[in-house]
C-alpha cells in the first residue's frame, strides 16, 4: 500500500472582481502560516486589477465567463484544485446553486456596509458608499456574511463600524471602509475556516477574538 503525506491545510480559493487590495491582503496575512493555503484566485473579468496583484505574489489568477460559474465549469476546477473554502473579496456576480450545494457554509463575502442595510442587487464599490452619505447615516462599516442565494443576505457572522464624519466624501468613507476589511477580514477567516467558525453572530466588537 502507498502511503503518501497527507496535506491537512484548508485550501481557500479567493474569487475576485476588481481591484483585489483584499485578496492580496488575506494572501500576505497568511503567507507563513501552516494551516491555510490560497491556491487560486478566480476573477469575472480579465482586466481586473487582481491579476497583476496575484502576479507579484505568485498566486496563479484564472478568468471565468459568467456561464462557466453557472454551467458546473468552475465547480470542477474547483474539485480539480481540492479547494475547501470559498471566500469572496469583491466579487459581483450572484453565486449559483451548483456551489452553494457544494460548499454549504463555506462561501463567505465581505461587504463595504452594515447590512440588511445598503445591500442587494447595484449595491457595490462607490455606490453604497454614496447611498450611505445620501441617507444621513451616521456610522458605517462591514460586514462578513455567508453567501445564500440572494446578494448580501447571507447570515452575519461579523461587523466593525466606523463614523461617518460632516463632509465626508465617498472616497473618504471608503478609504475608512477599507481600513476596517483589511484589519478584520483576514482573521475573520482563519477563525471561520480552523474554527469551523459557525452560527453565532459577532456585532460591534471584538467579543469572536476574546474566547
Ligand atoms: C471591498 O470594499 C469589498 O467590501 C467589496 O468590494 C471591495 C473590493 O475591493 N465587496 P478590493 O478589490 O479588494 O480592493
Amino acid at each position: 500500500m502507498h502511503v503518501g503525506i497527507v496535506n491537512m491545510k484548508k485550501r481557500i480559493a479567493l474569487f475576485a472582481s476588481g481591484s483585489g487590495s483584499n485578496a492580496e491582503n488575506i494572501i500576505r496575512y497568511f503567507s507563513t502560516d501552516c494551516e491555510l493555503e490560497f491556491p487560486v484566485v478566480i476573477s469575472n473579468r480579465a482586466d481586473a486589477g487582481v491579476h497583476e496583484r496575484m502576479k507579484n505574489l505568485m498566486i496563479p489568477s484564472y478568468v471565468f465567463k459568467k456561464n462557466d460559474f453557472e454551467n458546473g465549469t468552475v465547480l470542477k476546477f474547483l474539485r480539480e484544485k481540492a479547494v475547501d473554502f470559498i471566500v469572496l473579496a469583491g466579487f459581483l456576480l450572484k453565486i449559483p446553486e451548483n456551489l452553494l450545494k457544494t460548499y454549504p457554509n463555506k462561501i463567505i463575502n465581505i461587504h463595504p456596509a452594515l447590512l440588511p442595510k445598503f445591500g442587494g442587487k447595484g449595491m457595490y464599490g462607490s455606490h453604497v458608499h454614496e447611498a450611505v452619505l445620501a441617507s444621513g447615516e451616521k456610522e458605517t462599516g462591514i460586514t462578513i456574511h455567508y453567501v445564500n442565494e440572494n446578494y448580501d443576505e447571507g447570515r452575519i457572522i461579523f461587523q466593525a463600524r466606523c463614523p461617518v464624519l460632516p463632509g465626508d466624501s465617498p472616497d473618504d468613507v471608503a478609504a475608512k471602509v477599507h481600513a476596517l476589511e483589511y484589519e478584520h477580514f483576514p482573521r475573520v477567516i482563519g477563525k471561520i475556516v480552523l474554527c469551523e467558525e459557525n452560527l453565532t453572530i459577532y456585532k460591534d466588537t471584538d467579543d469572536m477574538f476574546k474566547k
